[in-house]
């Protein structure tokens, strides 16, 4: 390896759905050492479509993670010493629009984390657009759908009879905080022990940063695409305007909402005595979404450049120059990214819901597979679908179709199919949907997509990757280093405090691994997208 001490280090945190990672990267975008943890998912039995995290479990696995690259940097032939050999900087990106509220005299949330997936806010999104889901587009660039962070804001204050009493106390209501991950752990990074609380209070910090980044912001319906501020009338009209939680004539108090800051700049230090002495002071330099951190990783900084995220969920990211594309075809329009005072760089994004969970759900609930990788094995024993279809609408249908009463299922089975087929018809789906999202992109953004970099751990799956390029038709290609996300937010922190010099160097990092070239003949494609058509069509209007 060409890893020496002598070179830059810089920290990532990578909070994703499924688990947490910490990663140090050497300046040249190699990693140097990483560590990941798993987390709860809480899928509350009495409350089908909920999904929670637990917030203090992900701050302890921050907190573990980093201990555990720590030690591993201590140990490696290497033996750095974070303590004399401090990371330069740290950069976060996370799970979007997940949203936590607590308090910050306690320290301690009201309830869970609302998982961004989370199917609890879907009535409040219908109220909301009181039948225009598209009445908030041209200001938010998103549809009114329950994915969003607002909806989860809204369903708390209606719901969390604790956060509502504080928010109608005149004394409390400053007190009260909301924020996605990346807000939730720079708080705990950069505060202090809550002392003399109870067990699960004294895990959590008091009196850090409240800060969020841009491309985080841009997902709550609350932030303007223009101005990248928040919105009294778009908070009002998500939370409905109720002039007893606050005194700020808003329907919630400002004080609750981050300062939203740019991507890449010194935000501040790791506190002395936050939990973990190895980054204590170090800089926080870096926010991105785990999305738009991918596209920065792969050094997407051209408008038409994009990529594909195979993880939880599945999404598609162009970049699309410095101005907001519209999208009329189910797409998001959103910020990818804002380095300093530089203007922001926008894009346009194709989310979907279930692409590596699926695969999960193969593995946890049906128990026709023991690890995920078992999924490629049995795939591979069969030629094709041979007719059946798998659509994972397990959280409805995320873009572009937007459909929240569709629920997953699995279509055109005859007693012939078999396990095999249920794993080819669940990885064929990942590619399915990917087709989906990119023909809008190729609609919205009038830049047909010549090939389609990719990352994340789907891409390990040859089957997968050759499916995507066959039903694409173009060219998919996995850089050298798979960890985009967490090399993203690594990248914006670096470049605040001058480990890169500008995004034309970051660029030249990025190398090609690998290149899977369509070799499906068009008439066969064809009859394979008729049928996922056709599957998807059964699988709307399932919910009353
Ligand atoms: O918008 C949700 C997204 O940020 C989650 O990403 O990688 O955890 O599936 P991932």
């Amino acid at each position: 390896s060409s890893v020496s001490p002598a070179i830059p280090l810089i920290g990532s945190i990578d909070q994703g759905t499924s688990s947490t990672r910490f990663l140090v990267f050497t300046q040249l975008g190699q990693i140097a050492a990483s560590a990941q943890m798993e987390h709860t998912q809480i899928f509350p039995t009495d409350h089908i479509g909920w999904h929670e995290h637990n917030p203090i479990e992900i701050w302890y696995n921050t907190l573990t993670c980093i201990q555990n690259v720590a030690q591993a940097l201590k140990n490696s032939k290497f033996s750095i010493d974070l303590k004399s050999q401090p990371l330069q900087a740290i950069g976060i990106t996370n799970q979007r629009e997940t949203t936590i509220a607590w308090n910050t005299i306690t320290g301690v949330p009201y309830q869970n984390a609302i998982v961004w997936d989370d199917l609890r806010t879907t009535d409040v999104a219908h109220t909301i657009a009181n039948g225009d889901p598209n009445r908030l587009r041209s200001e938010t660039g998103l549809p009114i759908a329950s994915y969003f962070a607002g909806t989860k804001v809204r369903w708390l204050i209606d719901n969390n009879p604790e956060l509502r009493a504080d928010l109608l106390n005149t004394e409390r209501r400053s007190q009260v905080r909301f924020g996605t991950i990346d807000t939730w752990l720079i708080y705990q990074l950069t505060g202090s022990k809550a002392e003399g609380r109870a067990t699960t209070a004294a895990a959590a910090n008091i009196g850090g940063l409240f800060i969020t980044d841009v491309t985080n912001a841009s997902r709550w319906l609350f932030m303007d695409l223009h101005t990248l501020k928040w919105d009294k009338v778009l908070i009002d009209t998500v939370c409905g305007h109720d002039g007893s939680l606050s005194d700020d004539g808003v329907s919630i108090p400002l004080s609750a909402l981050p300062d939203i800051k740019s991507s890449s700049e010194v935000y501040g230090r790791c506190a002395t005595g936050f939990g973990e002495p190895a980054i204590e002071g170090t800089p926080i330099a870096g926010i991105l979404g785990d999305q738009q951190a991918a596209l920065f990783g792969q050094g997407a900084f051209e408008p038409g450049e994009a990529k594909n995220t195979y993880g939880t969920g599945l999404f598609l990211m162009m970049n699309t120059g410095t101005q907001p594309t519209p999208s009329t075809h189910g797409l998001l329009t959103t910020v990818g990214y804002c380095l300093g005072n530089e203007k922001p760089v926008y894009a346009l994004e194709g989310s979907v819901s279930h692409s590596g969970s699926t695969i999960q759900w193969l593995r946890d609930q049906l128990q026709i597979i023991d690890d995920a990788s078992e999924s490629e094995i049995y795939a591979r024993k069969v030629d094709s679908n041979d007719g059946m279809y798998f659509v994972p609408a397990f959280a409805g249908l995320f873009a572009p179709y937007w459909k929240s009463d569709a629920r997953a299922c699995i279509v055109g089975m005859t007693a012939s199919h078999n396990k095999n087929h249920f794993c080819r018809a669940a990885l064929e789906s990942a590619a399915y949907q990917t087709k989906d999202v990119f023909d809008a992109i190729n609609v919205d953004s009038h830049v047909p997509l010549k090939e389609l970099r990719v990352d994340g751990g789907g891409t390990a799956n040859s089957l997968l990757m050759q499916f995507t390029a066959d039903m694409t038709n173009v060219p998919v290609i996995k850089p050298v280093v798979k960890e985009t996300t967490a090399l993203g937010a690594a990248y914006v922190a670096g470049l605040a405090v001058g480990v890169w010099k500008d995004t034309k160097e970051i660029k030249s990092l990025w190398a090609e691994e690998e290149r899977f070239v369509p070799s499906m003949d068009s008439k066969l494609r064809e009859k394979y997208l008729k049928g996922w058509k056709k599957a998807i069509q059964k699988s709307m209007g399932w919910v009353d």
